[in-house]
Formats: structure tokens, sequence, C-alpha cells
């Protein structure tokens, strides 16, 4: 979602936030745009569109300046329009202001600074809080940062902000409550961003804002943080573990194709240290250190959102499988207003990527009052959601910048895996032969989706005969029905042919009226206790002469002969199919989007990580 950046130093600001940008462009957007002071002159470009379109738009523009600040906004008040893009001047154009999350109070306010004479030039939230920042310096004859936390002090809702004054040419506030945002410090220059991406090509020494506090960052002078509230705070410095080469494709035409193509290394990474088949152990530092939270625990609850969602919908079958505790999985935005029952010996699983998802990161916080102890699994380090959480595993598979997740979730999967596993193991419900077994055939998975990989060529000359396809049916069963459920979201997402996962025998209730020659229906069939009862369905299909893709195990005629199309994928346990079976269906929506010419990184409407409800 909307994506920030800001810059104070020696150097010219132009190029860096426009670097910058790019570097956020990942997040998903409608419309960019900059604001710089030089001699006191507050200078706003902004555009609809790509930043590409900014920067053209810019070409003939005064870009001269050593403090500035950048946007690039997903729309949510207000259409993507260039007077809605940020920043957005104040009243008197001497305050410039760029903004995440929403202020959902802003009709309220809206209305009493159209009282006092206020004009607005956009349909946006975020105008409303830089004319009441405008408003509380003047009427208070105050300074910058005292007018922020006043303007604050009436907002309710979520932001991210930075603000600049032209009359304070060295100086940028910024301030965050519910959305994040990161201050990277160099020598003599100081960064600002939404997450680490474009900060991390000039410093790895960050500091995170805190909840509710608002920083004042000037030129040469060293960072002051105080809350909302008016508490000081001292700044708490971080090395980031991020490095600049992986937020580049490294070769590949896409950042998609380049994350699927990472997995077996991912997956490794994910599991290095903790599936040990040299000592014939599984360790994973969150579950130790609560061993008992999770051996007393009457119900697990996951809650998550997307892709992440499905990956948990695995994590219930393998931990009611192995660990027999009862696990109920949550849509987080239904989760957090249905008022659900929690008890304080439940244990809730929040699984985020990006450790932003504003419907998590609220479920999260409605369990935490519940009392029941909160166990997060994310990637991204630092982010809101791992610290938010009582204890926690991440996924360590490094960034992820196509919208479309997917090595992300192959290692929850993986880490949802191995938490089963160590239940069972630790509670007696697991015998230890299975769990030696399970321990081999994780450590094997790196090198099978490897060889999953090798059918890319095969995928991709399939891709080339779906682009007649306006609708897709997915199927499988077991832990292959959250698989079909993420195959049909991946080919949404990036190919925006329509796409419905199904458990397959409820094909019968419903999606069989739609099955002709003109439907492709892809089965996930590997090898299972239920994969007579898959074959059968396929047979159902074929019988009303629907167009079969399907993804068996290797060896597996039977199927083949059903189908027009067949994808082998190596044999393995039943729990860890889905990270073999998800690989193909991740290359074929890919595939399918190339040959459709989408824009597979940042496919329309999108967004990596929403940081809005
Ligand atoms: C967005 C992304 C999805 C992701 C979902 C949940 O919709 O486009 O790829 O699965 O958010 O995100 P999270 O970061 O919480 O896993």
């Amino acid at each position: 979602m909307c994506g920030i950046v800001g810059y104070i130093g020696n150097r010219q600001a132009y190029p860096i936030l426009m670097k910058g940008l790019h570097r956020l462009e990942y997040r998903g957007y409608d419309s960019a745009g900059i604001a710089l002071i030089d001699n006191k002159h507050l200078k706003v470009y902004k555009t609809k569109g790509k930043v590409d379109e900014l920067e053209q738009f810019a070409q003939q523009k005064d870009t001269i300046g050593t403090i500035g600040i950048a946007h690039t906004r997903w729309a949510t008040h207000g259409e993507p329009t260039q007077n809605n893009a940020h920043p957005h001047y104040s009243q008197s154009e001497e305050i410039a202001i760029i903004h995440n999350g929403i202020i959902e109070n802003y009709a309220v306010l809206k209305e009493g600074l159209m009282k006092e004479g206020y004009i607005f030039q956009s349909e946006t939230d975020t105008e409303v809080l830089v004319q009441l920042i405008e408003y509380m310096k003047k009427t208070n004859d105050t300074d910058l940062p005292t007018a922020v936390q006043l303007a604050l002090g009436q907002v309710v809702g979520a932001y991210a902000i930075a603000v600049l004054d032209k009359h304070n040419p060295d100086l940028i506030v910024a301030a965050r409550k519910g959305s994040p945002l990161v201050v990277g410090i160099g020598e003599e220059e100081y960064f600002i961003g939404s997450d680490a991406t474009p900060i991390i090509e000039y410093t790895n020494r960050v500091t995170y804002i805190g909840e509710e506090e608002i920083v004042t960052i000037k030129r040469n002078e060293p960072l002051k943080i105080k809350t909302i509230g008016n508490i000081d705070k001292t700044p708490q410095i971080q090395q980031l573990e991020l490095t600049l080469s992986q937020l580049e494709k490294g070769g590949y035409p896409h950042f998609m194709l380049k994350e699927i193509f990472e997995q077996p290394h991912s997956l490794g990474d994910c599991m290095r240290g903790r599936v040990n088949v040299d000592k014939d152990n599984i360790t994973l530092a969150g579950f130790i250190d609560n061993k008992d939270k999770f051996l007393n625990a009457k119900r697990i609850i996951i809650t998550a959102c997307g892709t992440s969602w499905h990956a948990a919908q695995i994590g219930m079958y393998a931990i009611e499988e192995y660990a027999r505790i009862p696990v109920e999985v949550e849509y987080s935005s239904e989760f957090r207003y249905r008022k659900p029952v929690i008890h304080q010996d439940d244990i809730v699983i929040a699984i985020s990527q990006s450790g932003e998802t504003a419907d998590t990161l609220a479920a999260v916080e409605l369990a935490k009052q519940h009392g029941a102890f909160i166990f997060g699994i994310c990637n991204v380090v630092g982010s809101s959601i791992p610290r938010n959480t009582h204890s926690g595993c991440y996924t360590h598979v490094g960034p992820e910048i196509g919208v479309a997740s997917t090595k992300a979730f192959t290692a929850q999967v993986t880490v949802l895996t191995m938490l089963a596993v160590l239940i069972g193991k630790e509670n007696g419900t697991l015998s230890h032969d299975e769990y030696l077994k399970l321990i081999r055939e994780l450590s094997l998975i790196p090198d099978k989706v490897g060889d999953v990989l090798k059918k890319n060529d095969q995928i991709a000359e399939l891709a080339k005969t779906f682009t007649y396809a306006s609708n897709c049916i997915y199927l499988g069963r077991g832990y292959n029905f959250p698989v079909a459920l993420e195959g049909a979201l991946k080919l949404k997402e990036i190919s925006y042919i329509h796409a419905e996962g199904y458990p397959a025998a409820e094909m019968k209730h419903g999606p069989i009226a739609l099955i002709s020659h003109e439907m492709p229906v892809i089965a996930i069939a590997t090898q299972s206790e239920t994969y007579e009862k898959v074959l059968s369905n396929i047979q159902e299909i074929k019988a009303r002469k629907g167009r079969i893709i399907s993804i068996v195990t290797e060896g597996d005629v039977v199927i083949k002969n059903l189908s027009s199309h067949t994808i082998e994928v190596p044999g393995t346990m039943p729990c860890l199919a889905p990270l073999l079976s998800v690989i193909p269906l991740q290359l074929l929506a890919y595939h399918i989007a190339v040959v459709k010419g989408c824009d597979v990184d940042q496919p329309r409407n999108l967004a990596k990580s929403v940081t809005v409800e």
C-alpha cells in the first residue's frame, strides 16, 4: 500500500527520493508525488499513475533541494487522481504532508476546519490533517513539532506521516500510529521510510518509530522522539539485516519469478538450524521458550489474510493430525469484529508475510486483550506484528517484493509443519518413528522443489493455451484443498482470470454445472489417502468433457491418461505435498499473466502490505 520516503542531509534529495519511490513500487500504488524545500520555497509535484510518469512530469521542473519527502498512494478516500495524490499542501502552501493510513474522524475535523474558513482541494482525509496542523500552528503560535502533536491528539485512525514546513528548511517531523515508519541514520543525513527498502542503499543503522511517537529530524542534530502524550523517548538504533541485492531482480524478468525460483534456497534458510537431520530433531526457539503454553493449550486459533490464510489452513490440517489440538482458522477481518470467544488457555497464531496487515494486527490486539498467548509467524523482521506478539518464529525467506506471495507461503507452511510436529512430539501424540520420518522428509523438500522448478519450460508452454480462458476451477482434497485455493488466488491476482478453488468432492454441489470443454479444471491429485476419491472426481469432470490439467505424483499414469495435460511432482508425505504441488500453480499463474501481458509484480488494484482495514 502507500509508501513513504524522506531525506534530509547534504546531498540533493530528488534522486534519492525518486530511487526510493521506485523501491516502494512493490507495495502497490496508483499515484505518486514529491515535495522539496529550497531557499524557503516549498515545491510539490505529483501525478496519477506510475513513478516513471512523475519523473517525466518533474523533468522540466525545479528539483533542487537537500530536504524532501515523497509518496506512493494507494487510493482509499478519493479516486487515484493528481489532486488526491500526496503530498498535500496546507491552505497557505507553507506546509506539506505525506500520509499512510486512514484518518477515521476526518469528516468531523473537516467540517470544523471549513467553519474556520479552510478550503479543500482534494477528497482525501490526508488534506484534513495538514490543514489541522496549520490551524494548530497558527492558533497556538507554536512550532511545527508541537503543532503536529496537537493535531494528532485530535485524530482517530491510523497514520504514518512526514511533514515539511517551508519556514523550517532543516526539519522533517514524522509520526506514526498503526502504520510503520523507520528512520535511517547516515553520516550527517537522515532517511525516512515506510519500510527499510528505500533506505538500505545508504545506511543499515535504523530506528523504528514506536506507536504514537513523533520524531523531530533536524539537520546536523540528534533525533528527538516523544510520544503524542509528551513523554520523551530515547531512539533505539538497530542494524538492518536486509541487503541491497535482495531487492534487485538478479537477472530475472520479474520479482515473482525470482522469488518462485528462490524457494529451494529460501526453504533451506527457513529450516536452517531448525530441522536437524544429524541430530534427529526439530528445534524452534519460539516453541521451546513457551513449551508449557503449547502443551496445555485447549485450542489453537490461527488468524491471517490472503495467502497467509491459505497457509493457515494447511497448518490446521497438520496441527490436528500430529498434535491433536483443535484448530480454528479465521480471516483476521472477520475475527476482529465478530466478538469471538477467546479463552486464556487458547493460543492465537497470527500469520503475516509483511507483519503489517492491519486486520491481523488488530486481531492480535483483540486476542491479547482476552488474555490468550499470541504467537506470530512473520517474514519481515522488526515489523509490527512480531513486535506485538508474545513469541513467534520468523520465516527467514528475505524480502518478498512480488505482490503475489510465493516463497513466503511455502515458508509459512514449513514453519507450521515444524510446529505441528514439535507439539506432537512433545505431547506424545506423534510416534518417534513418524517424527524421524517427518524430519527426513522435510529436509528433502528444498531439493524436491528444485526438481519441480525444472518443469518451468513445460508450464510456460502450457500457459500459452490458457489465453482463451476466462474462468478456471482448481480442485484438491485434504492438504491439497488449501493448495487449490492458493492456486486460484494466484491466477486471479496476476492474470485477472476468474478462478475458484474447491474441495474436489464439493464440486458436485454446484461447480459441476460450469463444466464444459471450455472450462480448464486444475486437479491437484498427489498420492494421499483420498487419492481414489479425487480420481473419481476427475472422472466425473472427464465425463462432462472438462479440460483437465492435473498435478500428480511422479509415475502416476492413471490420472495422466484422463488429463489433457499433466505435471508430475516428486513423492512425499501428504502433509508436505503442498510445498511441492503449489510450485506448478505459482508458475502457471506467472506464465499465463506474462502471456496476457499483465503487470506481474504490480497487479492492478492490489497492494503488497495492506496497512488499512
Ligand atoms: C495482500 C497481499 C497478499 C497477502 C495478503 C496478506 O493482499 O497482496 O499477497 O497474502 O495481503 O498479507 P500478509 O503480509 O499479512 O501475509
